[in-house]
C-alpha cells in the first residue's frame, strides 16, 4: 500500500462541486479583487476567532510581517521567537526591520518561558509564540512578564487554525494580533496562497489594511507605502467553502492523532494529547533515537509510506542567519528536536486502512532497527 506524507487532490475532488460553483460564479461576477467573497470571508473567521479585525493578505508571511511593521520598529529592536519554527517566522521579523533572538523550546516542541525570560532585555520590543503543529502555547505563560517589560505579544498561528485554549479562547485572539497562514498545507488551506491578519486593535487593523494594498487609503491617496499582498476574490471564495469544513476536518485532525498515540509502539516519543486545550494537530511529530531516525525513514519510504521533518534545519543554524552570531550548541532543545523527530501522514481524508498501514509499518520499523 502507499500512504503519501500528504494527497491534496482527496480534498479538493471531495469538494469539487462547490469548488467549480463557487469558481463559475466569481469569473461571472467580473470582480476579482477584494469583492464580496472578500468581505465574507473576513466577516466569518473574525466571528470565528471571537476577534473585531479579520484582515485577509497574500500570505502568511506578510500577515506576520505586516503586524511586526505596525510596531514601527527600529533598527536593534528585537522580537524573541522559538528558533524550531518555518523560516518565515524570522523572516517576516527581518523584513519589518528588526533583530530575531531565537529561544529554547520544551518537550511540547512550544517556547520555553524560562529560556524566554532570559532572552529579555532592554531591546525586546516583541515575541512571537508558534503554535507548532496546531499545539497551542499557552500565552497566559508570559502575559506578566511581557505587561511588566511592555514586550507585544504576536502569535505565529499558522498552523493552529481552529485550536483552543483551556478557555476556549482561539488561537489567534490571545496576543496583539495573530497571523495565519492558508497554504495548501494547512488546517484551513486553499488553492493556492493567502493569509488572515486577525486583532482586536483598531490602529493596527487599519494600518494592516493599509499595508497590503500599497498604503492606499482610497483610490488616489497612499497613506503610508505599502505592498501589493491581497486575498483575490477565487481564493476567498474557495476559503468559505473550507471553512463550512473547519470543524469537522479538526475533528478528524485529532482523531487520526489520538489513533497514533493509543497504537503506535511506546518506543516513539509521541505528543502527549490534553484534554482541556484543543490542539489540531496540523502535524503528528513523534521523536525517535537520532541514530535511528534515517533508518526509520527508509523503511517507512520503501513500504510506501510518506514522512517529513518539520524542521531539520533550526533557524539560528540557517545559512541566512549566520550574521546573527549563533553557534551549534547554543539552543540544545530545538537542535535535539531537529535530529530526532518525524513527522507522520496526517490529513482529514487519510483511510481508516491506511492509518492502520502506518502503524503497522511505523511499529515493524522501530521494533526491527
Ligand atoms: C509556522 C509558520 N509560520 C509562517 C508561515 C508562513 O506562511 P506562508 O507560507 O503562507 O507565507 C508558515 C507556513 O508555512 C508556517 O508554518
Amino acid at each position: 500500500m502507499e500512504v503519501p506524507f500528504v494527497d491534496l487532490s482527496r480534498e479538493s475532488e471531495l469538494l469539487m462541486t462547490d469548488l467549480i460553483k463557487s469558481t463559475k460564479q466569481v469569473l461571472q461576477s467580473g470582480i476579482y479583487i477584494n469583492g464580496p467573497n472578500v468581505k465574507e470571508f473576513e466577516r466569518l473567521t473574525a466571528e470565528y476567532f471571537g476577534v473585531e479585525y479579520v484582515i485577509s493578505v497574500g500570505n502568511g508571511s506578510d500577515a506576520l510581517t505586516f503586524i511586526l511593521r505596525t510596531l514601527d520598529l527600529e533598527k536593534g529592536d528585537e522580537i524573541i521567537l522559538p528558533a524550531n519554527s518555518f523560516i518565515a517566522t524570522a523572516w517576516a521579523v527581518i523584513a519589518a526591520g528588526a533583530k530575531p533572538v531565537f529561544c529554547d523550546v520544551g518537550n511540547d516542541m512550544l517556547m520555553d518561558v524560562e529560556d524566554f525570560e532570559k532572552k529579555v532585555g532592554s531591546k525586546t520590543i516583541g515575541v512571537i509564540p508558534v503554535h507548532l503543529t496546531g499545539r497551542v502555547f499557552d500565552v497566559k505563560n508570559i502575559i506578566e512578564i511581557c505587561e511588566k517589560r511592555n514586550i507585544q505579544i504576536i502569535e505565529d498561528a499558522a498552523q493552529s487554525f481552529g485550536a483552543f485554549d483551556d478557555e476556549k479562547n482561539k488561537t489567534g485572539s490571545l496576543g496583539l494580533a495573530g497571523a495565519f497562514s492558508l497554504h495548501p498545507l494547512k488546517n484551513l488551506s486553499l488553492y493556492g496562497d493567502g493569509g488572515l491578519i486577525t486583532t482586536n486593535n483598531k490602529k493596527l487593523a487599519y494600518k494592516s489594511y493599509l499595508y497590503r494594498n500599497h498604503g492606499l487609503e482610497d483610490r488616489d491617496h497612499a497613506k503610508i507605502w505599502g505592498y501589493n499582498s491581497r486575498l483575490d476574490e477565487l481564493q476567498a471564495a474557495f476559503g468559505i467553502i473550507k471553512f463550512a469544513k473547519i470543524e469537522e476536518f479538526t475533528k478528524k485532525y485529532i482523531e487520526i492523532a489520538s489513533f497514533y498515540n493509543e497504537n503506535l509502539s511506546s518506543y516513539f516519543l509521541k505528543p502527549i494529547i490534553r484534554e482541556n486545550f484543543r490542539d489540531v494537530y496540523h502535524n503528528y511529530v513523534v521523536r525517535v533515537p537520532q541514530y535511528k531516525r534515517e533508518l526509520i525513514r527508509n523503511f517507512l519510504k520503501s513500504n510506501g509510506v510518506g514522512s517529513a521533518i518539520h524542521y531539520p534545519i533550526p533557524l539560528h543554524l540557517q545559512e541566512c542567519s549566520k550574521d546573527l552570531g549563533y553557534r551549534k550548541g547554543d539552543i540544545p532543545n530545538v537542535e535535539n528536536f531537529a535530529e530526532s523527530m518525524i513527522s507522520l501522514p496526517i490529513y482529514p481524508t487519510m483511510k481508516k486502512n491506511e492509518l492502520e498501514y502506518v502503524v503497522e509499518i511505523a511499529n515493524k520499523a522501530i521494533i526491527e532497527i
